[in-house]
């Protein structure tokens, strides 16, 4: 191929720039050149009334001073319009008419099923996993999952001192959609006592017991690590929990807030809990050295599969080598509940009961 595309879509990732970056770099190198658009998908439908909205030619200066830099200067968005397959091949006539042939797709698992459409409809499309949440099963790691990591576990050393202050439970809660990979590496790198996440079952009776436990062993403050995914695995009935309560008894078993769970584990462990929500916090900052490594390399080997004409694929890595899978195998896998990490959190936190 001699010119290809690169976007960004869903929610951003701190190394979606180095990334960029690296597609750039290698396509220059190979006598390539490569357009980016902007907005996610919306770039593809050209709807802006200044082209210069869409899309720009990116040359190697373009992409200067963009390695360490949180964010995306292609900017993200989520085009619902584009799971319709009218707007699809809309996209395909434009890249056409560009006399763009292939095209990288920095995203999630949203992202991928676009990159998979056009990839039938004729585009050869290529895959990054850019996302925080490291939800994607084929990969180890996505792009931005450590920095968010990072960032995560700098918030919780600072609540953990006015926590400790305080003689407090503090709940935290950290993104990650449906996927408990950033509660979980959080949890094990803060040393959190309890963590709720999505893949395991949990009763906020049992975590309740923990905290008296941790109490009774000598705690003076403790650190849960909550998953925002983490209520579609909670086995409690909760009104019947809350019913007692004078500020719960009208609580939506299907609206939960951070804060609620959390006075609901005053309640019943008698112990002073506060939530604290970490938010978008976490999507932002410049990439840690870790991302920056990563994004580069799938750059990279993205844009090589993309010069040899191979399309359909999604670019990852195992074991610390760079791998690229079919499109079509990837959606829709989370990584299995890490049971190993899960028992290793509870002996580092002294909450096994031995
Ligand atoms: P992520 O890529 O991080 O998982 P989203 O799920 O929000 O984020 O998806 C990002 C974008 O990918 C959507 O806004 C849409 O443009 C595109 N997308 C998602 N699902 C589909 C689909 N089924 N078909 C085509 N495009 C899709
Ligand atoms: O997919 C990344 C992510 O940050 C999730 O962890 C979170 O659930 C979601 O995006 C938030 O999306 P939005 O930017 O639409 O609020």
């Amino acid at each position: 191929m001699k010119r290809i595309g690169v976007l960004t879509s869903g929610g951003d990732a701190p190394g979606m720039n180095a990334a960029i970056r690296a597609v750039v770099r290698t396509c220059i190198q190979n006598e390539m050149s490569v357009i980016g658009f902007k907005r996610g998908y919306n770039g593809l439908l050209m709807r802006s009334e200044n082209e210069h909205e869409d899309f720009e030619i990116l040359t190697t200066r373009s992409v200067s001073d963009k390695i360490h830099r949180g964010g995306t200067f292609l900017m993200t968005a989520r085009c619902l319009d584009f799971k319709e397959e009218r707007f699809q091949m809309q996209a395909v006539r434009n890249l056409k008419m560009l006399g763009v042939e292939g095209l990288v797709c920095i995203g999630g698992d949203g992202t991928y099923k676009g990159a998979e459409a056009l990839n039938r409809l004729g585009i050869p499309t290529i895959g990054i996993p850019g996302t925080i949440d490291n939800d994607l099963a084929y990969t180890d790691y996505t792009i931005g999952f450590d920095t968010a990591l990072n960032t995560a576990c700098e918030c919780i050393n600072k609540v953990r001192e006015t926590s400790d202050s305080h003689e407090r439970v503090s709940l935290i809660t950290v993104m990650g959609r449906n996927c408990g990979d950033i509660a979980l590496h959080t949890a094990f790198a803060c040393g959190a006592e309890l963590f709720m996440v999505p893949e395991i079952p949990w009763s906020i009776e049992d975590i309740a017991e923990r905290v008296k436990w941790g109490v009774m062993r000598g705690k003076r403050s403790m650190i849960i690590v909550f998953a925002e995914g983490a209520l579609q695995s909670l086995t409690s009935d909760i009104p019947a929990l809350c019913k007692e309560h004078p500020d719960l008894k009208d609580i939506s078993v299907h609206h939960i807030s951070s804060s609620q769970v959390a006075m609901i584990i005053e309640h019943l462990s008698g112990q002073e809990t506060r939530a604290t929500v970490l938010g978008y916090i976490q999507r932002g900052g410049s990439p840690s050295a870790q991302d920056r490594i990563l994004a580069s390399r799938l750059g990279a080997r993205a844009a090589e599969l993309l010069r040899d004409d191979q399309g359909g694929l999604a670019v990852g890595i195992r074991g610390n080598k760079i791998i690229e899978v079919p499109l079509s195998e990837v959606q829709n896998g989370t990584h299995a509940a890490d049971t190993e990490l899960s028992q290793l959190i509870n002996v580092m936190a002294v909450m096994t009961k031995s």
